[in-house]
């Protein structure tokens, strides 16, 4: 069983590395494995609402040019992930934001994936920023793994997160549990127990019912010449940087 954690943070052993470190430590106790994504390191555009992703069935985005594409494709082998950024203006940073939304809209989410989200402040603002990234995983069938208390470690930096001795205990606590669902997923697969059934995506954009839009809510008659303005991009998903499509 393996984790994939995700480090939204510019600072490699930042407020939320520390976060990360202590839920990788208690992860490998419970016989997990993990694999950190570095992230916040990244330039990482924003989704542009081209729908390449779903025209094209690719399931990854047409950006190739930053790691999206390689996390959700560790993802297929991983079987939780947790998300971890530090608080900006109270609420996640702008890039691991980016990150999450085209990582979720172009795979479709990890549904039956146990998720959890952790978040780094110096003082105020981490609710908001926690409740922001919950919910990638809540609309995709994620179950949310909890904590004792606030997922949430204080500090200005990591050595000061040091000294939030309750936030450490709360990262070890994630990881027990998180541990535990996996196992319990697990133990059920092994007894038989199948996954809830699976009812076809009803879209009505409230109120309003769609007959001419696909499920995925892209125009069915768009012309491709509706896409130009994206054109110049639309080789990177080849093309950029090989760093990033280590997963081709
Ligand atoms: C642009 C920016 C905005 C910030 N906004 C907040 C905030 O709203 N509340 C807060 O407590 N800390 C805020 N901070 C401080 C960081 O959250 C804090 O230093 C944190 O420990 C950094 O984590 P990191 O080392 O993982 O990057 C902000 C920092 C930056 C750079």
């Amino acid at each position: 069983m393996k984790v994939l954690l995700l480090n939204g943070s510019p600072h490699r052993n930042g407020t939320t590395f520390r976060a990360l470190k202590e839920i990788i430590i208690e992860l490998h106790k419970e016989g997990i494995e993990t694999e950190l994504l570095q992230v916040g390191m990244h330039v990482i555009r924003g989704c542009k609402a081209c729908g390449m992703c779903k025209k094209s069935e690719l399931g990854k985005c047409i950006f190739g040019d930053d790691p999206v594409n390689v996390a959700i494709t560790k993802m297929k082998e991983c079987d939780g992930l947790i998300v971890g950024s530090p608080v900006h203006y109270a609420g996640a940073a702008g890039d691991i934001t980016s990150f999450m939304d085209r990582m979720f809209y172009a795979s479709g989410g990890f549904p039956y994936k146990p998720g959890a989200a952790v978040v780094a402040c110096r003082r105020a603002g981490a609710t908001a920023a926690l409740e922001q990234l919950n919910k990638y995983f809540m609309m995709n069938n994620m179950p949310l793994v909890p904590s004792a208390y606030w997922n949430m470690l204080h500090g200005h930096n990591g050595e000061e997160a040091e000294q939030d001795q309750e936030g450490l205990m709360v990262m070890r606590t994630l990881a027990r549990n998180m541990a535990w669902m996996l196992k319990s997923i697990e133990a059920g697969k092994a007894a038989g127990l199948a996954l809830p059934p699976d009812e076809s995506h009803i879209r009505t954009n409230f109120v309003r019912d769609l007959p001419a839009q696909t499920a995925a809510g892209q125009d069915t008659d768009k012309d491709a010449s509706e896409y130009k303005d994206f054109a110049p991009y639309f080789t990177s998903y080849n093309k950029v940087n090989k760093a990033y499509q280590e997963d081709e």
